[in-house]
């Protein structure tokens, strides 16, 4: 049953204005709120909690909240807030450009954690309490239950947590998303449920999230539109690193290691990964299914083609025309998508379990294969882990890319040693960069830093990886990776010196 309005008559009461719902929320106090990159993220109430917050400032008073989220989300959120200085706190995940500069001027604090590790925290209440909720929805139904968004995120738990409950009521958003949602706890140890998914589209929960009437205190009608960017046509060197993929691929369905389906396909965030989507389009694989916490334009393209039978997501980040043509041919999806929280979405134990091919960007990757996703030289967090660990450490097989270098060539991306650890050796098996693939399963750390050479790295530095390497190996104190630790960071040292990391 889909629904023009509020459906509950004792809900339809609390409708009220974004500056008022905003008044509800005390200074100092923690709000959970909805969104999972540009979709599903509150858009009033955050804005009228900015301008509450400025006037505060303006008139000498202190005033800051703490936000969780589900991930990133747009600049009706992250950015006005970032802009008010209105966030003493901020988690999981963030990409907005303001609040970037003020975590790495230390005007904000930030814990970037594993997106499958958020609910359940919060949950065992490790992260402290949480005051409010605020959460877009796409309807609320006469019996009270809530019509989720075009992302959920960590939502059940927020709505489980928090003392006092805002919706955002989004007439924008497709009402054809009721039903599109799989709604699932697993509970707490030692009472801990297994999840009972084996293939990508099962249903196991609800559709709806479900909430005390008496803890909603505002209900805010909303009709703007989610705002995640369009994505640019692929780079010569995006659609390199696809084609290297495509390749490797099509030897491990040819060596029977990978069906010729593929296994349920998780894709990261950005446009490496949608130009990989873009080389699968053309690619001759048929009958795939993904596995995934974000679902790009070129996951649509796939499912449009027949090519992605079925994916499972926890948020819709699509590109405004995407969104537009998902929105005019939903029918056409209904049964093929499925909308997830974030603990299911990212689960360990599900991705494991459905044998995920883990795609994710990175910054930085070393000569033995520890990836850095997230400090650009070892300090200024970019955007944060996200789900990249979730999927890394339990794919069938976990593969990183990005191109040799960046910054027009004065960063090397295959550097002597990561500024950074997000992910050790073992969690990557395969690093993909336009100069060529590196399968590193199997090899020892000689051994791979031999392939991430020659495979991988950049001509202009290839030389100097070499000799860098080759005098480490003679290193009087040995070793099993050879590290010479006065020079392993002084590629970083000189760019930031320097401006660039040639010698
Ligand atoms: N050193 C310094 N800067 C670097 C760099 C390096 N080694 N590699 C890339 N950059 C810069 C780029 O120049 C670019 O800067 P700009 O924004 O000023 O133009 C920025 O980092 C982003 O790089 P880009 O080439 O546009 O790559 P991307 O959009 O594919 O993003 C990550 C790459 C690593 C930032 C992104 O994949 C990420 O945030 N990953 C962590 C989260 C994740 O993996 N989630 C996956 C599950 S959804």
């Amino acid at each position: 049953m889909t629904r023009k309005a509020i459906d509950s008559p004792t809900l339809s009461r609390r409708i009220m204005s974004a500056e008022a719902a905003a008044a509800l929320i005390a200074p100092g106090t923690t709000v959970g709120m909805s969104g999972f990159t540009g979709s599903g993220y509150p858009k009033a109430v955050p804005m009228a909690l900015a301008a509450r917050i400025e006037a505060a400032h303006a008139a000498g008073q202190a005033f800051q909240v703490k936000v969780w989220t589900g991930a990133s989300t747009g600049p009706e959120l992250d950015g006005a807030l970032a802009k008010a200085n209105g966030v003493e706190f901020r988690l999981p995940y963030n990409s907005d450009p303001l609040a970037r500069d003020r975590i790495n001027r230390g005007e904000m604090d930030y814990f970037d954690m594993h997106l499958s590790q958020v609910a359940p925290m919060a949950l065992q209440g490790f992260l402290g309490p949480l005051d409010t909720a605020l959460i877009e929805v796409t309807g609320i139904t006469a019996d009270g239950a809530l019509v989720p968004s075009s992302s959920v995120g960590n939502n059940p738990t927020w709505l489980d947590r928090a003392g006092q409950v805002i919706l955002e009521f989004n007439r924008w958003q497709n009402p054809a998303l009721e039903g599109m949602h799989d709604i699932y706890s697993v509970g707490l140890p030692p009472h801990r449920q297994p999840i009972p998914l084996v293939r990508p589209n099962d249903r196991i929960g609800s559709p709806y999230l479900h909430c005390p009437a008496d803890k909603i205190v505002a209900i805010v009608e909303t009709d703007t539109p989610d705002r995640n960017q369009s994505f640019r046509a692929p780079a010569a060197a995006e659609t390199a690193i696809a084609g290297h993929l495509i390749e490797f691929f099509e030897h491990e369905v040819a060596r029977g290691r990978l069906p010729p389906t593929l296994l349920p396909l998780q894709s990261g965030v950005g446009n490496i990964a949608n130009a990989v989507l873009a080389g699968l389009l053309k690619a001759r694989f048929e009958g795939m299914s993904a596995y995934t916490e974000v679902l790009q334009d070129g996951m649509l393209d796939l499912m449009e083609a027949g090519k992605l039978d079925t994916a499972s997501t926890t948020a819709l980040s699509l590109s405004p025309e995407a969104a537009a043509r998902l929105n005019r041919e939903m029918h056409l999806y209904r049964d093929r998508l499925v909308l997830r929280p974030q603990e299911i979405s990212n689960s360990p134990e599900v991705i494991h379990r459905l044998g995920c091919l883990a795609m994710n960007g990175m910054l930085e990757a070393d000569i033995y294969g520890a990836v850095n996703s997230t400090h650009v030289m070892g300090s200024r967090i970019q955007n944060g882990i996200g789900g990249s660990g979730d999927f890394a450490r339990n794919a069938y097989i976990s593969i990183f890319m990005a191109p040799s270098t960046a910054k027009d060539g004065k960063i090397s991306t295959i550097v002597p040693k990561v500024s950074h650890v997000d992910h050790i050796n073992q969690d990557v098996q395969v690093v993909v960069t336009e100069q060529g693939l590196a399968d590193l399963r199997g090899l020892s750390p000689r051994h791979r830093a031999r392939v991430m050479i020659a495979n991988c790295a950049h001509p202009d530095y290839r030389a100097a990886l070499q000799d860098y390497y080759d005098r480490a190996l003679h290193n009087p104190y040995g070793g099993q990776a050879p590290t010479l630790l006065t020079e392993a960071l002084s590629w970083h040292q000189r760019f930031i010196e320097t401006g660039s990391m040639r010698a």
